[in-house]
């Protein structure tokens, strides 16, 4: 999979890049590139942004400036990328990410983030270059670099390999072989802390009533705490 991210602070993916997961994926050649909107700006001195037209406050990341980092990335017009590719614009009114859109995104042979900064777009951007809108919460972030972080984490631990144990990624918090529940409890040593004990039945060996268990709990999590 090709991931690129375009963004006015690329060194803010330092961090995760060097996370086991996504240097796994990266390892197997999957590919994260990182463009900075700043070094394609056709605007004097590097400038990226703009005030924003009837007033308001905040600053809104310039269409033509979104354009040249598209189209020295691609060497196509921007507006053609939508018929190839899924454009996701990060901004807190698109679709929120869970674990469904995570596993279309997965199945993705490529995927363009956009990150916006200030108070984020120009409109146009979005109409026209993005396929769609995402957003992680429904909460204001001041950029759409965390956002793009969290979006890149969720999908690249599910690349075969990624983890480097397929099983965790298969029997996890949200996903079908759970009914959707949240995860169940874990336990590891010591069995038993301060008085606190272990489940005996995870200490039984017997994996079908460790399974039911498991089930079970997740369920409960599920009924304790609805989902949105
Ligand atoms: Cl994707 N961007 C921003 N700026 N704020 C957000 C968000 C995205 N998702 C939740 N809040």
């Amino acid at each position: 999979m090709e991931v690129d991210v375009f963004t006015l602070f690329p060194e803010a993916f330092g961090w995760f890049t060097s996370q086991r997961h996504v240097a796994n994926a990266l390892r197997d050649g999957h590919t994260l590139g990182l463009v900075n909107y700043r070094d394609h700006t056709p605007l004097r001195s590097g400038q990226v942004d703009d005030t924003p037209f009837g007033g308001g406050a905040g600053m809104l990341l310039r269409v033509d400036v979104v354009e040249a980092a598209l189209r020295a990335r691609y060497a196509i017009d921007p507006v053609r990328l939508p018929a190839g590719r899924r454009v996701l614009a990060l901004t807190p009114r698109g679709r929120l990410l869970d674990d469904e859109l995570v596993d279309e995104l997965v199945a993705e042979p490529s995927l363009t983030l956009l990150c916006g900064r200030y108070e984020g777009f120009d409109e146009r951007i979005l109409e026209h270059f993005a396929t769609e809108e995402v957003s992680i919460g429904r909460y204001v972030l001041a950029g759409g670099e965390l956002a793009a972080m969290v979006l890149c984490d969720a999908v690249m631990r599910k690349l075969p390999g990624a983890l480097g144990h397929e099983q965790s990624a298969l029997e996890e918090s949200f996903s079908s072989a759970l009914e959707g529940a949240p995860e169940y409890p874990h336990y590891t040593r010591p069995a038993e802390y301060r008085g606190w004990p272990v489940p005996e039945v995870l200490l039984s060996g017997h994996h079908a009533r460790i399974r039911e268990w498991r089930l079970a709990q997740a369920r409960a999590a599920a009924e304790r705490r609805p989902l949105p």
